[in-house]
């Protein structure tokens, strides 16, 4: 293989790689079944960047406590520090001040147990879609048979059986956003980061994903905390929604949605719960317009 090409495939199994410890297997929460979930926790938590150039506070004083198996959106203006904020439950930034914790122990490099999903897929253009999701357990030298089985199943759940020798130029956006959400989610994390990766697709394919997450977070149970742009995609899919304030970045009110966990996404917008909601987000955003 290429030296390149080694070096990408690594690049690209960090977004999600080394199984997680018997400390981390929490009780699997909420509508959930079969995978351990992890809490999150975030206690007083600043970020402050320091160049030469700038001196920036990108979180300031963020406490947030996610129960194992729960589901949180995190809203807010560009700028905000909500990358920033799954970046330091990755252990992929340390805070400045506070403290993060996973599965109560605290955060302190990279965690590689966990799953990311990025707004661009980050699929390796050579591997066909299931190799992609293989790569993930290539990395973490998941037995092969149990790593095969798991991604047929994730592959049944999303929808795309028949694809799996497909190159990535092979699939539309959505379907590759699909195997990046198998990829991260082969190792059964306890925890799956998502940083707007709906963001690129257009509206329709944007609903039938919202759909199939909320169902695969039902079935895994794992605990969820998605970064979106999207009101109506936050609180559709949410047990909570963190709405945040401009730089720096603090949390200006949390949203308790009061949906059930199985959600029909029709008749989950004509919800009372998912109006008032929704409305109360868009107006802590200042949003100017009716729909997000
Ligand atoms: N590695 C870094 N070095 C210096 N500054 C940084 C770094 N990462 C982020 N920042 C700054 O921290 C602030 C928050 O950035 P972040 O990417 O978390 O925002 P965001 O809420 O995710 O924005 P968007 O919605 O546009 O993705 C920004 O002002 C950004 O310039
Ligand atoms: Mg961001």
């Amino acid at each position: 293989m290429p030296k390149g090409r080694a070096t990408s495939e690594r690049a690209a199994a960090e977004e999600a790689p080394a199984e997680r410890t018997s400390a981390e297997r929490a009780p699997t929460a909420g509508a959930g079944a079969g995978v351990g979930a992890a809490s999150v926790q975030l206690d007083d938590v600043q970020v402050r960047f320091r160049s030469k150039k700038r001196d920036v506070t990108a979180l300031s004083d963020i406490s947030l406590d996610v129960s194992p198996g729960e589901f949180v959106a995190i809203v807010g203006p560009s700028g905000c520090g909500k990358s920033t904020l799954l970046k330091l439950v990755a252990g992929l930034l340390t805070a400045s001040s506070g403290e993060v914790l996973l599965g109560g122990e605290r955060v302190k490099g990279p965690r590689h147990d966990i799953g990311y999903v990025f707004q661009r897929a980050a699929l390796l253009e050579w591997r066909s879609a299931l190799r992609n999701i293989l790569l993930q357990a290539e990395m973490r030298r998941m037995p092969a048979a149990r790593a095969r089985a798991r991604a047929d199943e994730l592959i049944r759940m999303t929808g795309l059986t028949g694809f799996e020798d497909a190159y990535p130029h092979e699939l539309s956006g959505g379907m590759q956003q699909r195997v990046a959400l198998c990829r991260a989610l082969l190792h059964e994390p306890p925890v799956l980061l998502m940083d707007e990766p709906f963001g690129a697709l257009d509206a329709l394919t944007r609903e039938q994903l919202n759909t199939e997450l909320n169902r695969i977070w039902r079935t895994t149970g794992t605990t969820v905390l998605l970064v979106t742009h999207s009101i109506s995609e936050a609180v559709y899919l949410a047990d909570r929604v963190v709405v945040m304030s401009p730089r720096p970045g603090t949390i200006t009110e949390i949203i308790e949605v009061g949906l059930p966990a199985e959600r029909d996404y029709g008749e989950t917008l004509g919800r009372p719960e998912f109006r008032a909601a929704a409305a109360r987000i868009r107006e802590l955003l200042g949003a100017v317009s009716a729909q997000d």
